[in-house]
């Protein structure tokens, strides 16, 4: 990976953190775009130098503003890596009017990918980090797009917020099929269980559940292998849906080439005129 640029959103813990210090190890250079400069700026420390872009990746207006930011200060970037994500339990609303798992898990990473598409190198690729959680939906809900169905005092209380989770994954494969359908080179892959700070962010409740279920996880240097291995290998066809290292099929919702194509153009219209 020498003189390689590596640009990651979520590279400040979990599977994105040890993603950017193995491919750092290997010599690329790393661009942190991160919500938290202190931390990010730790990492960056950690890493024994990166470029720290600031973003809240829940709010267009602010990942304008770290794209311009990135176009003046990074160098072609040979690796973009779309891996910051969460799950969000209750019904919250983004600073643009989007429900937050939406705007997070699905909105960043096309408005990411298609304003610095013409900075990506020649062989530049997209990774995106999504989850066979995707299988728990059967199709994106065009008709509800801020997914209220999820979010009812029952549907709560039946794993809604997991199921809209769910949802955000799917679209994210069925996105980059459709960056790969636009001339991008792009991956999306599966990083297993991981022990993480994901689902933390949901109450004491499902810390505790979270922090009972980490001896049966992955260490993120596990769950970030996929991810380094398809930032560092050239070969594989654009599209794909990759686990442990291989291409694998995704759910048949996943392989929805109509959806895709819809997904695309909603979301075109969803980051327009913000
Ligand atoms: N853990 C699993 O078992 C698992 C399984 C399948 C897929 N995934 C996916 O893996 C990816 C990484 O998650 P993780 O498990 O490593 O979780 P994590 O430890 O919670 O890391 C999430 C990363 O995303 C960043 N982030 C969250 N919200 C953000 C925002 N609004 N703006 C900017 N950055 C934001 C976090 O920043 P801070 O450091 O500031 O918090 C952190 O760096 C996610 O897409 C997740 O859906 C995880």
């Amino acid at each position: 990976m020498d003189g390689q640029y590596v640009l990651i959103t979520g590279g400040t813990n979990g599977i994105g953190l040890a993603a950017a210090r193995e491919l750092a190890a290997q010599g690329a250079r790393i661009g942190l775009v991160a919500r938290n400069r202190g931390k990010a700026e730790g990492v960056a420390a950690e890493l024994g130098g990166a470029d720290v872009f600031e973003a809240d990746l829940t709010s267009q207006g602010s990942i304008r503003e770290m794209v311009t930011d990135v176009r003046e200060r990074a160098p072609g970037i040979d690796v973009l890596v779309n891996n910051a994500g969460a799950m969000y339990g209750t019904h919250q609303v983004s600073a643009d009017g989007i429900e937050l798992t939406w705007a997070l898990n699905v909105i960043a990473p096309y408005l990411i990918t298609t304003l610095l598409a013409a900075k990506l190198t020649p062989d530049g690729r997209v990774i995106g980090t999504a989850s066979d959680e995707h299988k728990r939906a059967k199709r994106i809900e065009f008709d509800d797009l801020s997914g209220e169905q999820y979010f009812s005092a029952s549907a709560r209380l039946s794993g809604g917020g997991m199921r809209r989770y769910g949802e955000t994954k799917l679209a994210l494969i069925l996105l980059t099929q459709e960056m790969a359908r636009h001339g991008i080179r792009a991956y999306s892959f599966e990083p297993g269980f991981v022990a993480t700070g994901f689902n933390t962010n949901n109450g004491r409740l499902m810390r505790l559940m979270m922090a009972m279920a980490k001896p049966f996880a992955r260490s993120p240097e596990k769950g970030a292998e996929t991810l380094v291995w398809l930032a560092t290998d050239a070969d594989e066809p654009s599209g794909g849906y990759y686990s442990n290292k291989k291409l694998i099929e995704p759910s048949p919702a996943a392989q929805d080439r109509q959806a895709a194509e819809r997904l695309w153009k909603t979301l075109e219209e969803q980051v327009s005129g913000r």
